[in-house]
């Protein structure tokens, strides 16, 4: 291979690593900044909320990204949470709602296939700063 090609290669080889390490940088922003933003709104921590989630088991109802087994179908997927309309078609998707449907799901939709699980206030806030960060 002439000299000029190998430098050619060497400078596209270069860039291509420069554009790979930009993007993983933008993303690991993008995500730090959704997980900021959950925090501010809903008071809780998200990383604790996760730990939540996996110990309530929500995930053998739901599929919930971020939590390892989490690949349940008798729920609706979590994914996309942060920005949907509604929680279960009946309330606004605010964080003091999704508290109350996270703690009282049966006082919401009587009969729903969704337990009641003595879901701490505390629990609460925390698992609705994670899924604040389902965007
Ligand atoms: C036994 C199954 C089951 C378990 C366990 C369960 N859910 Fe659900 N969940 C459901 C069902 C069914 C619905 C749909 C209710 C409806 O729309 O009336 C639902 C709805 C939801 C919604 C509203 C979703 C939407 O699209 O509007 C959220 C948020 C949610 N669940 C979070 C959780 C969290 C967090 C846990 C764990 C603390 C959990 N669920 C545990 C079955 C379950």
């Amino acid at each position: 291979m002439p000299a000029s090609l190998k430098w050619l290669a060497l400078l596209f080889g270069a860039t291509a690593l420069a554009a790979l390490i930009a993007g993983i940088a933008m993303y690991a922003e993008t995500r730090t900044r959704s997980r900021i933003m959950a925090e501010q709104v809903s008071g809780g921590d998200s990383k604790a909320g996760r730990l939540a989630i996996a110990a309530y088991g929500c995930g053998s109802c739901h599929v919930i990204p971020g939590v390892p087994g989490a690949t349940g179908v008798v729920g609706p997927s979590l994914d996309k949470l942060a920005i949907r309309a509604t929680i279960a078609g009946r309330l606004p998707n605010a964080p003091a709602a999704m508290e109350h449907w996270l703690r009282h799901p049966q006082t919401v939709v009587p009969g729903n296939g969704m337990p009641e699980q003595d879901v701490t206030a505390r629990d609460a806030r925390d698992m609705t700063a994670y899924l604040y960060t389902l965007d």
